[in-house]
């Protein structure tokens, strides 16, 4: 097996995605976001490009069981029933229902990933989990880190290498390319000070300044989210849960 990291969106017009398997990681917060959809009982997301597909996406759905989400420059879009906050994804307004998500470069990079043989959603709620996925697949694995209008992100690089870490503790065999190796050892560095990207990463700063500290907790721990959402036809489900749930999971898996 081989693994690759896709740093940055600029990479991935020439990744040749077709025979891979592709992880895509928004941590702030698209993929986080789509986690904790699932946890609380999503039926199922569809990623879309921009406002326009996604109300073109809704119409696909009963009105009673869509809801349109996501945002624009880190704001909730006027007229949807969401934002882009994991905290927002509870039981309550979104257990039964499909979710038409729009975010400025996390669905994006689940757009791509559908190119892909197999596609799934990691971020730091589910990292184990993600990893477990990765191991399982029987293809090269390609990370796709969602990062920022086209540029490094670096909380996407820092869970795309904790997913390399334990991708290849699991698999000794697989080949890491230099970039994976790269955010693997910045994985390594942030790994037991996570709390220090939402100082140093500069998407955590903009979101702080705009009171979304909550949110920042929220994206910027290690869960124990066993379930690992993948990409079937356009669409995101819930996908397995790969672990045993755990105490914190949060993930609706103990259910
Ligand atoms: C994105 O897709 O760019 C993000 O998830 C932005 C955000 O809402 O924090």
């Amino acid at each position: 097996m081989h693994v690759h990291v896709a740093l940055g969106p600029a990479e991935f017009p020439g990744l040749a995605l077709a025979g891979r398997s592709a992880l895509v990681v928004d941590v702030l917060r698209a993929t986080t976001t789509v986690v904790a959809a699932f946890a609380a009982g999503c039926r199922r997301v569809v990623p879309a490009g921009d406002v326009e597909a996604a109300r073109a996406r809704a119409g696909e759905f009963p009105v009673a069981e869509r809801l349109l989400a996501g945002e624009q420059g880190g704001e909730p879009i006027p007229g949807f029933d969401l934002g882009n906050s994991p905290l927002e994804y509870v039981p309550e307004r979104v257990h039964g229902r499909t979710i038409v998500l729009t975010t400025t470069n996390g669905t994006a990079a689940m757009l791509v990933a559908g190119a892909a043989a197999r596609g799934a959603v990691a971020a730091l709620v589910n990292v184990e989990a993600a990893a477990h996925w990765c191991a399982a697949q029987t293809r090269d694995v390609v990370v796709l880190c969602a990062g920022e209008k086209g540029d490094f992100a670096l909380e996407d690089a820092v869970c795309a290498g904790l997913v390399v870490e334990r991708l290849l503790a699991a698999r000794p065999e697989a080949v890491a390319s230099d970039a994976a190796t790269a955010a693997w050892r910045l994985g390594q560095h942030y790994a037991s000070r996570l709390d220090r990207l939402s100082v140093e990463a500069r998407w955590a700063r903009r979101l702080a300044a705009r009171g979304r500290a909550a949110d920042l907790q929220a994206c910027l721990r290690l869960g124990g989210a066993s379930l690992v959402p993948e990409l079937a036809g356009g669409v995101i489900e819930r996908g397995r849960a790969v672990l045993a749930a755990t105490a914190d999971a949060g993930d609706g898996s103990a259910a």
